[in-house]
This record gives C-alpha cells, sequence and structure tokens, in this order.
C-alpha cells in the first residue's frame, strides 16, 4: 500500500481531516500527518485536536503568519526536508488555503501525484487568495474529490474531467456524525444572531467591521461574535452594548451556537455551510460565494458589504426554499478512503 502525506494548518482543514480520520484508521492507511503551523493559537488550531481525538502530527513546521508569498515560501521550504525525509508516495491537501498552494507547489516539483479533497469550488474572483489557490491546486492534482455537483461542473467548464470524484462534502460527514451531540453544550440566552467575520477583504482595514459593528448595536441587535484573533484586534477597543465579542469557539459549539440563533451573518465558507445543515438563515459578508447552491435554495442571501442590505435582511427575515441534500450523504471520508487504499 502506498504512503500517504496530509497535510493541515489552517481551522477548517483540522476539521475536514477530522472528518476523514475515522476511515483513515479503519482502512489502515499509511499515513505522515504534517500540519504546517499556518494556524498556531490554541482556540485555531489544537482546540480541534483535542474535541475531535485527533492524533498530535508528526510534524509541524510551524510557519507561523506572514505575507501570503512568506507563509507559502516557508510552508514549501519546510515541507521539503519533511518529504526528502519520508519520501511519502502521495499526497493528499484540503481546501484552498496558503497551506493547500504551498502542498501542491511542491509536490509537484517533487513528483508526488497528490489528491484535492474540496476541488472544484469557485467564487470567480481572483481577488481572494483562495481561489487563486484552488484553481492552481485543481490544476496539479492527480485525483479531485468534489463536494458537490457544482463543484464538478466548474472544473468540467476549465477541462478538468479525468480522475473527478463527486464523493460529497467531509463537513457534512461530520455534521452528521455529531449531530445528536450538539445539544450537549449550553447555548446563549435567545434572541441572538451569530456572527463571524475574518476574511482578508473583511479585516484589511478596521472600516468595514467597525462600521458593521456599530450599526448592528445601534439598532441594538443582540450579536454573540467569536472574533478569528486578527478581527479581535480592530474591534476590541469599541464600545457596544449588545455585541458580546468572545473567543473562537471550538466545532460542537459553533454548531451548538449556530443551531440556536435567529440568524447567522459570516463571510466564512464553511459557517455558511453548517449554517445551511442546520436550516438557518444565513447572510454572507460578500458578493459572491464558491457554494453557491445554498444561495440558490434562498437559504443564504449575499450582502457584500453593504450594511444596509445587512441591517434590512435581519429586520424582514425572507422565506427560505427547500433543504436539499447538495454535499452528499456523508459518506464522503469512506468514498475518499477507498479510492486512497485502491491505488
Ligand atoms: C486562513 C485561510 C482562509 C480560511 C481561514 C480559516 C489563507 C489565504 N486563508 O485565513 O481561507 O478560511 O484560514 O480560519 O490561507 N493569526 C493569529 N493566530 C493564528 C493564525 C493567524 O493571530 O493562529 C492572525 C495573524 O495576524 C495572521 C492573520 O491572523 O496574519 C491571518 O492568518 P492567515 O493564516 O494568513 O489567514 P486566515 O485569515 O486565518
Amino acid at each position: 500500500m502506498k504512503r500517504f502525506l496530509f497535510l493541515v494548518g489552517a481551522r477548517p482543514q483540522i476539521i475536514k481531516f477530522a472528518a476523514l480520520f475515522s476511515e483513515i484508521k479503519r482502512h489502515r492507511l499509511k499515513y505522515i500527518l504534517v500540519h504546517s503551523g499556518q494556524h498556531y493559537d490554541k482556540t485555531l488550531s489544537d482546540i480541534f485536536f483535542e474535541e475531535l481525538n485527533l492524533p498530535e502530527p508528526h510534524y509541524n513546521l510551524k510557519v507561523g503568519s506572514g505575507s501570503h508569498a512568506s507563509q507559502t515560501a516557508e510552508i514549501m521550504l519546510a515541507l521539503q526536508n519533511v518529504i526528502d525525509r519520508e519520501k511519502p508516495d502521495f499526497g493528499v491537501l484540503f481546501g484552498d488555503t496558503n497551506t493547500t498552494l504551498a502542498g501542491s507547489l511542491l509536490f509537484s516539483q517533487k513528483n508526488i501525484p497528490f489528491a484535492h479533497i474540496e476541488a472544484g469550488l469557485r467564487s470567480y474572483n481572483k481577488n481572494m487568495p483562495e481561489e487563486i489557490n484552488r484553481i492552481i491546486t485543481d490544476r496539479l492534482a492527480l485525483i479531485l474529490f468534489t463536494p458537490s455537483r457544482l463543484a464538478s461542473e466548474n472544473l468540467k467548464k476549465e477541462g478538468i474531467i479525468e480522475n473527478v470524484y463527486e464523493v460529497g462534502d467531509l463537513h457534512f460527514d461530520l455534521f452528521k456524525k455529531v449531530e445528536h451531540r450538539i445539544n450537549n453544550n449550553p447555548a446563549p440566552k435567545k434572541p441572538y444572531v451569530f456572527l463571524t467575520v475574518h476574511r482578508e477583504e473583511n479585516t484589511e482595514s478596521p472600516e468595514f467591521i467597525q462600521s458593521l459593528l456599530n450599526a448592528l448595536d445601534r439598532e441594538k441587535i443582540r450579536c454573540i461574535f467569536p472574533a478569528h484573533p486578527r478581527t479581535h484586534n480592530l474591534v476590541k477597543n469599541l464600545k457596544l452594548k449588545h455585541i458580546e465579542i468572545i473567543k473562537p469557539l471550538p466545532y460542537l459549539k459553533t454548531l451548538n451556537f449556530i443551531k440556536h440563533a435567529d440568524m447567522v451573518i459570516t463571510d466564512s465558507g464553511g459557517l455558511q455551510k453548517e449554517a445551511y445543515f442546520l436550516k438557518k438563515r444565513v447572510i454572507i459578508l460578500r458578493k459572491e460565494t464558491e457554494w453557491g447552491e445554498i444561495v440558490k435554495s434562498g437559504f443564504a442571501k449575499l450582502a457584500g458589504r453593504d450594511i444596509e442590505t445587512v441591517i434590512k435582511l435581519l429586520k424582514t427575515p425572507w422565506e427560505v426554499g427547500k433543504y436539499f441534500n447538495y454535499y452528499g450523504t456523508g459518506n464522503a471520508a469512506h468514498k475518499i478512503a477507498e479510492l486512497l487504499v485502491s491505488l
């Protein structure tokens, strides 16, 4: 059997790896787990290893924060040493972060074939670092695991048709697995809106996020806001009565807080889907989304950075459509592991 190198680095990748891990064990895959160290705060990394019972990574490259260029380059340099020492036969990459990009470039340079999990997503906005990372990774991957029909179709439009496997979404797998435990945590007192903001385009300057919080506060809309460390730095000095700024939450608590919220406001890809799984209305603080099915279904509205629209949507909840299982049946991990074993 081949020896696989799984590369994670940022919060959503740890969650996706967790969804896959029981199948990795069940299929007795030989693997090396490498953490790039892109996320290093306890609340963005360790917390998920503990909560989701994951093994310690075999290597932590500890690259930390930096510009996109320096982060990508540092991951590549450090990963090169690991690859030279471990000589894996096959790589596995998740999602669209700088860690993903670094892995795809290095695996390609080293002639190591690799699979891309969550392939085919497109926002068609190349100002997002994530869009660049996805396009390049999908071009270079040998095997592409897509989470939805739309993602497979996006690949087809780009002429990528070989070795594309529409397996479903690992986030949905994990959600199905833990759904019965969501209520084990106490939720905040109702009513409240659950808010998260971390994307570069929404946090590179303080104006947008500060105006948004001030507007929500003026309107007396109670919000629970787990803030990513970089967002936290922009808002910690605001005087707000109705917005509760808290630390980033573990996985199950996040689901619990979404479940009991009146609505969700977010710019996160993972969270907009989790809101959808829980059949919540979600206002997306972006002009486009790579999870277009959720908007089509009527559960999500794209508000961009238009604060007036956000407030209007909060005050007049819209009719939602029918819920569809766009993201598989909860056995994506099983399908991925079966295929990897067969290589
Ligand atoms: C990264 C991904 C994004 C993903 C998100 C999940 C890229 C380009 N972006 O965004 O797609 O949705 O992870 O959370 O890879 N910081 C800390 N502690 C940490 C990590 C980061 O304080 O543990 C701060 C630093 O100031 C850093 C900034 O957050 O400069 C941004 O971190 P970075 O890893 O570059 O991107 P994220 O916004 O976390």
